[in-house]
């Protein structure tokens, strides 16, 4: 799919679910949840060894679901994430063989950022639409802004931090596609659908 066909789904999400996953088990069950909240969406990160069989299981099942890996941070990830079906790849920061890899795979590339020096490393590898992570506690949105200022054609995709209560002034600025976090993601299945439900709710 063209990058930006699924950057205009993501933006559709406006959430993006940051999914940590302990064991294979907890899986299907999470992600029936954000199903059935109303967002079918997940970056499921590479921080637990379960995360490739994860995604893995999650596009079998729900095939028309967006389905990204997040917290890749070197080649061997990327190209398992790739082999297993993710649908665009998220780095917690910038790096070089991770963009390399995904160029190759012609593969939506999100990588984290936080200074214009990062931006412009994503940048010159041809990347404009970037994850800024961790976003509260790197100034937030003002920081955003200003950086965007610099380069007016980004797109920013912020995480951490974010929740309930601070995403609609997030979700406001133009140059941002749609935020990242777990904030739904704790508790029962049951808990995680109410707290998704709650989320769709507020942001459409
Ligand atoms: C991420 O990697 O994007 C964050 O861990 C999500 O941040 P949050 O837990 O503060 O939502």
């Amino acid at each position: 799919m063209a990058h930006e066909k699924l950057i205009e789904q993501i933006k559709k999400m406006k959430i993006v679910p940051v999914v940590v996953l302990n064991s294979i088990e907890e899986t299907l069950p999470k992600m029936q949840a954000l199903v059935d909240g109303g967002l079918p969406c997940a970056e499921i990160t590479f921080r637990t060894p379960c995360a490739a069989d994860a995604i893995k299981l999650t596009v079998e099942k729900y095939p028309d679901m967006l389905v990204g890996a997040g917290t890749v941070i070197n080649r061997e990830q990327c190209e398992k994430a790739i082999a297993v079906g993710s649908k665009f790849i998220v780095s917690p920061g910038f790096s070089e063989e991770v963009a390399d890899c995904c160029a190759e795979h012609n593969m939506l590339y999100l990588p984290g950022i936080v200074t214009p020096t990062e931006a412009m490393a994503a940048i010159a590898k041809g990347l404009t639409t970037l994850k800024f992570f961790p976003a509260s506690n790197y100034g937030g949105l003002k920081t955003i802004k200003a950086i965007c200022a610099a380069f007016p054609y980004l797109h920013i995709m912020p995480t951490g931090g974010i929740n309930e209560s601070n995403i609609l002034e997030y979700l406001a600025y133009d140059k941002i596609i749609a935020c990242g976090g777990s904030w739904m993601m704790s508790g029962t299945p049951e808990e995680i659908k109410e707290k998704t439900k709650a989320a769709v709710k507020l942001v459409k």
